[in-house]
């Protein structure tokens, strides 16, 4: 390790940073909502709603309490039915199959592809007369390939939903993550890259029928005049919360750059080690525009490397616990993926955030390196 390199703390992710960074304005911004007694169902979640959907391409964007609730309700608003089959890519948080379930039908789980998302060549296998839709998960910040979904969905009069809930604004061959199937949801968890002080979500769409069921569905089933028009939930998106992402969306921009660029660095740095396996590039493949939600490698001696990080002070983190969506056998799952289960003990998360920096990923990689050297 370069020896002007000393031990420095680098947490996985620094939740502080996310207010303190721009700790006056958001400030502001809380003061001026407040002030007005904006709270509920105001002008700045319809902006947000509007800004939203101009910035991924879709008609519509609807606030909602968290993407978990975004998925059900764009499943439910789309018209899944009690026992339709929606077909899911194991590698992804249980709230995908969560929302399949709760929107009355049955996940079905498949395997990950060597990109760690939706393997289109796994969808055929896993298609009954039960099956309604597939719902892949733009996974890390990027877009499956959503053309070959397409084709399988298309053959077999299928339905397709994103889980985009990591992917604001990640492409595939120049159209925005959400925008390809039914409805999608996107989550501003706190750590998200585009995230709140708490808990938000989207769902978008575009279309007229599907927009007027999901307004209904977010607030008591009540339409534009107050009238029951169906069955509701609560989940509206809180206009404090509304406000902030509105701000915050005006930069994502740049903090989708800067994130690539971290990219970059790593790859730089890391691209030469055989003992690693680190997402594709910024520049890799024109088809592929990824945000780098986070930062997902393969890596041999996984569980050393990560105690060994955690005593350089750098914080990782294996996704999901460790386990993929059809190991959760007391949810009912069965299944056996061999690939997805062999991915899962080889995958870990290092940092990728927006407190990082250069130095910081620098010393990430010369610990990674140093412990190869010793390893
Ligand atoms: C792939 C995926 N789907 C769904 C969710 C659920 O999002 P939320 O916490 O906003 O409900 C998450 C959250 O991290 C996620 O990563």
């Amino acid at each position: 390790m370069n020896s002007d390199h000393k031990l420095r703390s680098v947490p996985f992710f620094n939740y502080p940073h996310v207010f303190t960074s721009q700790e006056e304005t958001f400030i502001s911004i809380i003061r001026g909502v407040g002030q007005r007694g904006a709270f509920i169902m105001q002008k700045d979640l319809k902006d947000f709603g509007q800004n939203l959907a101009v910035y991924v391409g879709a008609k519509y964007a609807v606030g909602v309490g968290n993407a978990t609730d975004a998925l059900q309700i764009g499943l439910i608003a789309g018209g899944i039915n009690p026992g339709d089959e929606v077909i899911f890519c194991s590698h992804t948080m249980v709230a995908t199959a969560a929302a399949i379930h709760f929107a009355g039908g049955i996940p079905v789980p498949i395997d990950a592809g060597s990109d760690h998302l939706m393997d289109p060549k796994k969808i055929e296998a896993a298609i009954t007369s039960r099956t309604r839709a597939i719902m892949p998960t733009q996974l890390n910040g990027r877009t499956c390939k959503m053309d070959a979904i397409a084709e399988v969905a298309e053959k077999h009069g299928l339905d397709v939903y994103e889980d985009a809930a990591q992917a604001l604004g990640s492409k595939y061959r120049q159209k925005c993550a959400g925008t390809f199937g039914k409805a999608a949801g996107i989550s501003f968890y706190p750590a998200k890259v585009l995230g709140c002080f708490g808990d938000g979500g989207a769902v978008l769409t575009d279309d007229d029928k599907i927009y007027q069921r999901i307004l209904a569905l977010r607030d008591h089933g009540r339409d534009e005049s107050g009238e029951i028009v169906m069955w509701g939930m609560n989940s509206r998106l809180d206009n404090i919360q509304a406000a902030l992402l509105d701000y915050q969306l005006k930069d994502y921009g740049n903090v989708v750059e800067r994130r690539r660029n971290i990219a970059r660095q790593y790859r730089k740095r890391l691209g030469h080690l055989d003992q690693i396996v680190l997402p594709p590039g910024p520049d890799d493949d024109p088809d592929h525009f990824d945000v780098y939600q986070n930062y997902e490698i393969q890596a041999e001696a996984r569980d050393a490397l990560q105690s060994n990080l955690r005593d350089k002070g750098i914080g990782t983190l294996v996704q999901w616990g460790g386990k993929p969506v059809h190991q959760f056998n007391k949810l009912g799952f069965t299944k056996s993926l061999p690939y997805t289960d062999k991915l899962f003990e080889r995958m870990l998360m290092i940092p990728m955030n927006m407190a990082l920096s250069d130095d910081d990923v620098d010393y990430v990689c010369d610990c990674i390196i140093e412990f190869y050297r010793k390893h």
